[in-house]
């Protein structure tokens, strides 16, 4: 069902990113690998794809927080592999820290790149979209997006902001046959928080242990192809939400 489709993953270089690149790939799916700067990361990533599953891949560096290089980055991809039917909006950062003590720019970097980052890349992938009539769209938000989370007030409100864009987007785009869901992971082992084995939150995940990347990926391919589930939001997050 997914085979031949191109899909474009937004901070596929690394973590959950990486997964999904993988586990699309494996499925005979193309894919356009989207990275902030770590380079040889991304190009491996695509050499590995290209060797192990016969698919087109190509990576690009764009900050997705920056309408422009989006846009440009959008009409590279468009020029390279005609069009797109996929896109996951992954990218996200954290600059982590009480709200009384919080910087202005932790603030403004963390909603420029994970909600606006969002809304850029959909904003220039919607033609695309709109001109082949199919289009899924899956925003990794996290369930601090849910529930909030002490510490993390600018993270939160980014993630809750894209739960709010999934469900208008969906519904402004369903008549052109476009789906746009969301995943919302919970405490998941990559980078962002390899440090955190001691955080006192992971006792409260009723499965008693982190997620991996792939239980994410997992849950990317069932939206790419669940073609009558749309506005949703998917945890993956070991019950903590619940
Ligand atoms: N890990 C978790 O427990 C967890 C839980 C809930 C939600 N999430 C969400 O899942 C997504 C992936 O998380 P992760 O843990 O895999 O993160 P990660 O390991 O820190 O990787 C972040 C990825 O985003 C890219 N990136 C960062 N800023 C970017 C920008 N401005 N433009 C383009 N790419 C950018 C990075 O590129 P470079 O490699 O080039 O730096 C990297 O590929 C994030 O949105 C995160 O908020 C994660």
């Amino acid at each position: 069902m997914l085979n031949g489709k191109t899909a474009v993953v937004t901070g596929g270089s690394r973590g959950i990113g990486e997964a999904i690149v993988y586990k699309l790939a494996s499925l005979g799916v193309n894919v356009a690998v989207i990275y902030a700067g770590n380079v040889t990361a991304a190009e491996s990533i695509c050499e590995k794809c290209r060797l192990e599953y016969a698919i087109e891949a190509r990576a690009y560096q764009c900050d997705v927080a920056d309408f422009n290089a989006a846009k440009n980055t959008v009409a590279k991809i468009k020029a390279d592999f005609g069009t797109a039917q996929i896109l996951v909006n992954n990218a996200g950062i954290t600059r982590d820290g009480l709200l009384a003590m919080m910087k202005e720019e932790d603030f403004d970097a963390v909603l420029d790149t994970n909600l606006k980052g969002a809304f850029n890349m959909i904003r220039h992938m919607a033609g695309l979209f709109i001109r082949g009539r199919e289009g899924c769209i899956i925003n990794i938000t996290s369930v601090a997006g849910l529930m909030g989370n002490a510490g993390q007030c600018n993270y939160s409100a980014s993630k809750a902001g894209l739960i709010g864009l999934t469900k208008s987007v969906a519904k402004e785009l369903a008549p052109k046959g476009i789906r746009c869901n969301a995943i919302a992971p919970g405490f998941i082992a990559t980078d962002m928080t390899g440090n955190q084995t001691d955080n006192p939150l992971l006792k409260m995940i009723p499965l008693k242990t982190m997620g991996e990347p792939d239980d994410v990926a997992d849950a990317a391919v069932y939206l790419a192809a669940a073609k009558y589930v749309t506005g949703e939001v998917l945890r993956v997050d070991g019950g903590i939400a619940i």
